[in-house]
């Protein structure tokens, strides 16, 4: 399995490349294509059905990542702390050791800026890989009362600085930037010695990741202006069912051939 170096390395030299994935099915479809795969709290919406990413426990979360790492055996696996699961340093440290005690997931992943950089330096000093996110916090986003754009006006994009030089500074080894002024994120991507991985921040970004579902079309509640689909999944598997159930109805389905 890749390790954080081959992420780290890509600096400057290629575009890094990531996508989500929940489950051992997708895992192994998209193993070896990307340089990681995230299992993000993203699957308490597109997989769980709830309004936003605050409905995934810690428990879930190890879980799907055990599921992802039995798909994946090539590309780094990169598993997300569920909301309230790394509030102080001492509850942070045990469920970011349980990722590397439990799945064999490479690293993990938490939102939050200058004022998580304390909890990402005990995470690291325990021995446990860290990715930063900073900008638009989906987990933040009941508080904030939606998702909001970050770094429009001058105390934001100081704000965004400051936190992604303390994470760095802290120990993480890559920062998601997301939903963050493409300007600024450029800005910001210049600024680190360590990659950043965008989504909704701009082609400047050292990589891009987007949550699977969304890329290929099965989700479709609402779709953000970043999102590029790449296929209709959603009605490409309603024809196929569509066209099971004529099969069955019409008992062209199954033939002697598929019967024993
Ligand atoms: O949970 C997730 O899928 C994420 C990505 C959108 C970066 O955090």
């Amino acid at each position: 399995m890749s390790g954080i170096n081959t992420i780290r390395n890509k600096k400057g030299v290629e575009k890094i490349t990531a996508i989500t994935a929940y489950d051992a099915l997708f895992a192994k479809i998209f193993d070896a294509e990307v340089d990681f795969i995230l299992v993000g709290d993203s699957l308490s919406q597109s997989f769980g059905g709830h309004p936003d990413t605050l409905g995934v426990s810690i428990d879930a979360m190890i879980y799907h990542t055990k599921a992802v790492c039995r798909g994946a055996k090539t590309s780094l696996i990169v598993g997300d702390m569920s909301f309230g699961s790394y509030q102080n340093q001492s509850q942070a440290v045990h469920n970011a050791l349980r990722f590397y005690q439990e799945t064999q997931a490479g690293a993990i992943k938490l939102e939050g800026g200058i004022k998580r950089a304390k909890i990402v330096q005990s995470i690291v000093e325990e021995g446990v890989a860290v990715m930063g996110h900073i900008g638009l916090m989906p987990q933040f986003a009941r508080s904030e009362g939606g998702y909001k754009i970050k770094g429009k006006d001058a105390e934001s994009v100081n704000y965004l600085k400051e936190s992604a030089l303390a994470l760095q500074e802290a120990g993480a080894f890559a920062i998601v930037l997301e939903g963050i002024k493409s300007e600024v994120a450029t800005q910001i991507t210049q600024m680190l010695s360590i990659p950043t991985i965008g989504i909704g921040s701009g082609v400047d970004c050292d990589g891009q990741i987007l949550v699977w579902s969304d890329v290929f079309g099965f989700f479709d509640t609402f779709k953000p202006k970043f999102v590029r689909r790449y296929l209709d999944g959603s009605a490409l598997i309603k024809e196929a069912l569509q066209a099971f159930v004529q099969d069955v109805k019409t008992q062209k389905f199954p033939t002697q051939e598929e019967s024993y």
